[in-house]
């Protein structure tokens, strides 16, 4: 065949096997409840421009992987922010606000979720301020400027980002809408999460008669994973094999699994997988995660842009994918784990296999898209 037979080897890092696994559909639906899931459709479902993103098929690399299916869900098609996260802050801006015209939101931001929430302010005709740190790329920046945000850049990383919003958002009443959860700081982060929930309802209409057998999922701080695993106990009547990606350099959800406890992660080099770069799990995620994720598979930065690449001229399916630095670990983690024989085996990766894959951003930042597919 041609896609994968021209020597080239994908790389993983590590891959593990959660001991604790044990999927447990209403302990899950306690941390993020069949209610919050619903509410949130509810809503998002009626905002102007909803429209399901497409379910794409991988149908040329599931023949090449022996595989029954792969499906592909497109996020550079979520209304006009290109990417899942639009789901999340937003909602969570609508849920805190609650009509409350005169409010100003904050948050501290890599980019897409400042994207959301600067979007959601928008909507409602709030004020929003926007946190970054100096490594966020001024296109990422501008993105949230033009959608009306006052952005703040701050030395340092996104922790330091983050301090600067929770001190100037108390020092002057604004609320803070964060994606990350901490103690004392749980419902907020739990709103963006029942919002990314609406990507499996929309999955379920779209997957007809087909079972998934097999999700990957990408996790910074694991809201998205840990949403996407509650829309399983909420939409899905199996549990398919679930399947946690991370940047090596950031596994901090990989880490946690393996002993059974937060870990926090040193970050040494940022990975090009800037929005899963992140050092530490949030903790509403990890409540939902800790048993029901089966395995954890982490990966250098090798393969993102020549699987951007790939994608984009319709390599591994028919149609031509615009797909984000985020969104290329979920294809390369598949395709690593087929190529190893006692990684396929042990996940039961075969011709029965109908792996969900979440494409969860396009070409958010336009300028490091171009260079990437370019290289
Ligand atoms: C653009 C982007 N940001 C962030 C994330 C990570 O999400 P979370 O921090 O909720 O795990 C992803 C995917 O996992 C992503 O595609």
């Amino acid at each position: 065949m041609t896609i994968l037979s021209n020597g080239h080897l994908w790389k993983h890092t590590e891959f593990i096997e959660n001991k604790n696994f044990s999927f447990n559909k209403n302990k899950i639906l306690s941390s993020l409840s069949k209610k919050e899931i619903d509410d949130a459709f509810s809503s998002i479902s009626k905002w102007d421009g909803y429209s399901p993103t497409p379910l794409l098929e991988l149908n040329k690399l599931a023949d090449e992987l022996n595989l029954n299916s792969i499906f592909y869900k497109d996020e550079s098609k979520r209304f006009d922010l290109k990417s899942f996260k639009a789901l999340g802050g937003a909602y969570a801006v609508e849920k805190v606000s609650k009509g409350n015209k005169d409010m100003i939101v904050a948050t501290a931001t890599a980019g897409n979720h400042g994207r959301s929430v600067a979007w959601g302010a928008r909507r409602l005709g709030l004020k929003c301020k926007i946190f970054i740190s100096e490594y966020v790329t001024d296109a990422r920046g501008k993105a949230m400027a033009d959608l009306g945000a006052d952005v703040i850049k701050v030395k340092g990383n996104y922790e330091n980002s983050l301090i600067e919003c929770i001190k100037q958002s108390t020092l002057n009443n604004w609320q803070i809408v964060q994606d990350v959860a901490w103690k004392d700081y749980m419902l907020v982060p739990k709103y963006t999460m029942a919002g990314y929930t609406v990507m499996m309802r929309e999955i379920v209409n779209q997957i007809n008669q087909n079972k998934i057998s097999h999700i990957i999922l990408q996790a910074g701080v694991g809201g998205m994973a840990g949403a996407m695993v509650a829309g399983i106990a909420r939409y899905l009547g199996n549990v398919p094999n679930t399947i946690v990606v991370e940047p090596d350099s950031a596994a901090c959800v990989l880490e946690s699994i393996r002993t059974g406890k937060i870990e926090k992660i040193d970050i040494k080099k940022e990975s090009l997988m800037g929005g899963m770069s992140c050092g530490e799990v949030s903790l509403v995620p990890w409540e939902i995660l800790k048993n029901s994720v089966k395995y954890c598979i982490s990966l250098p930065d090798d393969d993102i842009a020549k699987t951007m690449k790939l994608l984009g001229n319709a390599v591994f399916g028919n149609d031509k994918i615009i797909a984000g630095e985020n969104s290329a670990p979920g294809v390369i983690s598949l395709i690593a784990s087929c190529e190893d024989g006692k990684i396929k085996e042990k996940i039961q990766l075969n011709k029965d296999s109908n792996v969900l894959l979440i494409g969860c951003e396009g070409d958010t930042d336009k300028e490091m898209y171009q260079k990437l597919i370019n290289q």
